[in-house]
């Protein structure tokens, strides 16, 4: 039916004349999405406690990322209240400001991870890597006993936190040249921490898959799940702008 002011039906009989006004509608809507991020400064509002993750994190990390448990696990809360409920403050941005690549995930055969650290007690965590089904009768994570057996090997450290300055991690060079030292010290309840934790606050420093004699992979990724989502205090954080 004709309108008063428009003929629609005319639109809709010429497919090069209706052409042209999707494209114009379609360039409207994708300049109201592009055209603000040509003025804003940033996308992600800095909050207070984020640092660059520990060398032994990383390792960790890396290992979480070598076996593939983002296919199971996300770690990423979303905002809705029965995912609150469950895993606590939905993820703010700045959390993963650090994470190259990123863990979201896409997928949830397991629950969140993203504050998962200080959940459980370490032993909990090396038991249940080990055998899940020995702490969770009914889970269906499979068993990595392997981590506790291997030794740490995790290349090169300072070359790894190098790469990560290079897309804008901030590691002074001071964390660079003692990451080797730091990736150590971390596991090490005798060793000097002072040094580790002025440049990482938080960073938890103890022995963590039980034998402090041996520096393992189960140490590295037990130190990485224990440090998520405990560095910023989001209840109390107030996204700031960030500067650069
Ligand atoms: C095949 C899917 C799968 C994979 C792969 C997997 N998980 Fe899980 N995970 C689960 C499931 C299901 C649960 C819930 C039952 C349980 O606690 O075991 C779980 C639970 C967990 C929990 C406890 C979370 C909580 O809040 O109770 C942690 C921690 C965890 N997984 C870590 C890991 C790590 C680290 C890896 C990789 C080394 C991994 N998972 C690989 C499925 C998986």
């Amino acid at each position: 039916m004709a309108s008063r002011f428009f003929d629609h039906g005319k639109l809709e009989r010429n497919v090069s004349l209706l052409g042209i006004a999707a494209l114009i509608v379609v360039a409207i809507g994708g300049i109201v999405e592009i055209a603000p991020l040509f003025w804003i400064d940033n996308t992600i509002e800095k909050v207070e406690g984020m640092r660059p993750y520990t060398p032994l994190e990383l390792a960790g990390r890396n290992i979480y990322i070598r076996e593939g448990c983002y296919n199971c696990h996300s770690q990423m809360i979303r905002p809705f209240r029965d995912e609150t409920e469950r895993y606590g403050h939905y993820s703010l941005a700045a959390e993963s400001m650090f994470d190259h690549p990123f863990q979201w995930g896409s997928k949830r055969t397991g629950p969140d991870l993203a504050r998962v650290g200080g959940r459980y007690s370490d032993e909990w965590h090396v038991q249940h890597l080990k055998d899940p089904r020995a702490v969770v009768p009914e889970s269906i994570m499979p068993t990595y006993p392997f981590l506790a057996e291997r030794d740490l090997k995790p290349g090169d450290m300072a070359a790894h936190l190098t790469a990560l300055s290079d897309v804008g991690v901030p590691y002074s060079k001071d964390d660079v040249d003692k990451a080797n030292a730091d990736l150590a010290a971390q596991a090490d309840p005798t060793a000097d921490a002072a040094d580790l934790l002025k440049r990482y606050p938080k960073a938890q420093v103890r022995d963590f898959d039980g034998d402090p004699n041996r520096l393992t992979e189960m140490d590295a990724l037990v130190a990485y799940l224990q440090m998520l989502g405990t560095l910023v205090d989001v209840n109390a954080a107030e996204p700031q702008e960030v500067e650069r």
